[in-house]
């Protein structure tokens, strides 16, 4: 069984969570100096608002990121030792009274991290293609006055401490929880070519032209890759709640916040979908392996390994106990969600293979 909460409220302070409670968060923050989020900024300090109307970017910058800082500090306190932080962040580009230049929030957050004491791990480059005809910016074909156009964001990824150790059960519910190898290549490259959101649900609802939703494969990996089933996953910044949506189907808990009361009904309605909707994710992810393992030689098929719990082939012998347990029962709560899983031993044929 998994709970999953929406609390409204600014993350600066989220007392009601225990210290150290927190497995792993992944979030997606306002971005600093993408003017879409000034108002957000402003609200929460008139001095940002001040900032931009002198025309003092840099300055404007800094007390956004001060913001954040309130929210990193109390990640800092919620997280649990060895548990790790991924935060996807795009640096912003703007012009301010005539000058052009580069915001580089990603640089900001990672310094912030390093003097809270986080070893800083690799990050990701997640590639977002911009097809806009008007996409490059400055002096057209006249040099030395055009500016490269930006069309990727960061995950950052962080730890608290040393490695997470896994002893007695947790053992069995790490191996369990692995993925597959062909998606160990694909996740742990450190470059993401994933279309903007898709979430068709969440362009309909309100307060989705004011947000900027991440596609739910970057939670739904980002979990999988960091935490492991049974864990607790706090998203500070929750606006639609796509990383609930996406614990629901990876089997661990989570936490959101989000300031704005309206959004945050937004987000309940967004992570309201059928158990059809959610187990539709796992079977593709299982189907997608099949794919793979058709794709093999039979002189690489001849060196596979047997998954114990679904009688199909894997690479390595981290894979042979992993099951990915479906969704049998979503149940509404006043402000969340609790989701029961079919933790039964046996799947039937064909319940993943359409
Ligand atoms: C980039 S959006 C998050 C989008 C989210 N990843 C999704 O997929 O829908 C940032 C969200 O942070 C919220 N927010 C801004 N400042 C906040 C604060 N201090 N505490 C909590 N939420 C805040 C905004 O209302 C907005 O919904």
């Amino acid at each position: 069984m998994t709970r999953h909460e929406i609390i409204v409220g600014t993350s600066s302070d989220m007392s009601v969570i225990a210290t150290g409670s927190v497995d792993l968060i992944v979030t997606s923050p306002p971005y600093p100096m993408i003017s879409m989020w000034d108002a957000v900024f402003c609200e929460q300090d008139p001095a940002v608002g001040e900032a931009l109307l002198g025309g003092d970017g840099m300055e404007a910058f800094r007390k956004m990121h001060r913001i954040l800082d309130g929210t990193w500090k109390e990640c800092d306190r919620v997280l649990a030792r060895n548990g790790f932080v991924c935060i996807n962040i795009g640096d912003a580009t703007r012009t301010i009274q005539d000058e052009f230049r580069l915001y580089p929030n990603h640089a900001r957050i990672i310094q912030k991290f390093m003097e809270m004491g986080y070893s800083v791990l690799p990050d990701i480059h997640w590639r977002k293609p911009s097809n806009a005809p008007n996409k490059f910016m400055g002096s057209g074909m006249y040099p030395a006055g055009a500016y490269v156009t930006y069309e990727h964001e960061y995950i950052l990824v962080f730890r608290k401490g040393g490695k997470r150790h896994f002893n007695g059960a947790e053992r069995l519910v790490r191996q369990k929880s692995a993925y597959f190898w062909e998606e160990r290549n694909e996740w742990f490259s450190d470059l993401w070519d994933i279309r903007g959101t898709s979430q068709t649900h969440a362009g309909t609802l309100p307060g989705r032209e004011r947000n900027a939703s991440y596609p739910l494969e970057i939670p739904y990996r980002l979990v999988n890759m960091y935490s492991v089933e049974g864990d607790t996953v706090l998203d500070p910044f929750a606006g639609l709640g796509t990383t609930g949506l996406a614990c629901m189907i990876a089997n661990r808990n989570s936490i959101g916040y989000d300031i704005d009361a309206e959004i945050a009904r937004a987000a309940l309605s967004n992570m309201d979908r059928g158990v059809d909707v959610l187990n539709a994710v796992i079977d593709s992810r299982l189907k997608r392996h099949l794919e793979f393992l058709e794709g093999l030689s039979d002189e690489e098929r001849s060196r596979c390994y047997r998954n114990t719990h679904y009688a199909f082939d894997v690479k390595t012998k981290q894979e042979t106990v992993i099951k990915i347990d479906r969704l049998c029962q979503i149940r509404k709560t006043k402000s969340g969600f609790i989701c029961r899983y079919d933790n039964s031993d046996s799947l039937q044929d064909g319940d993943f293979n359409t």
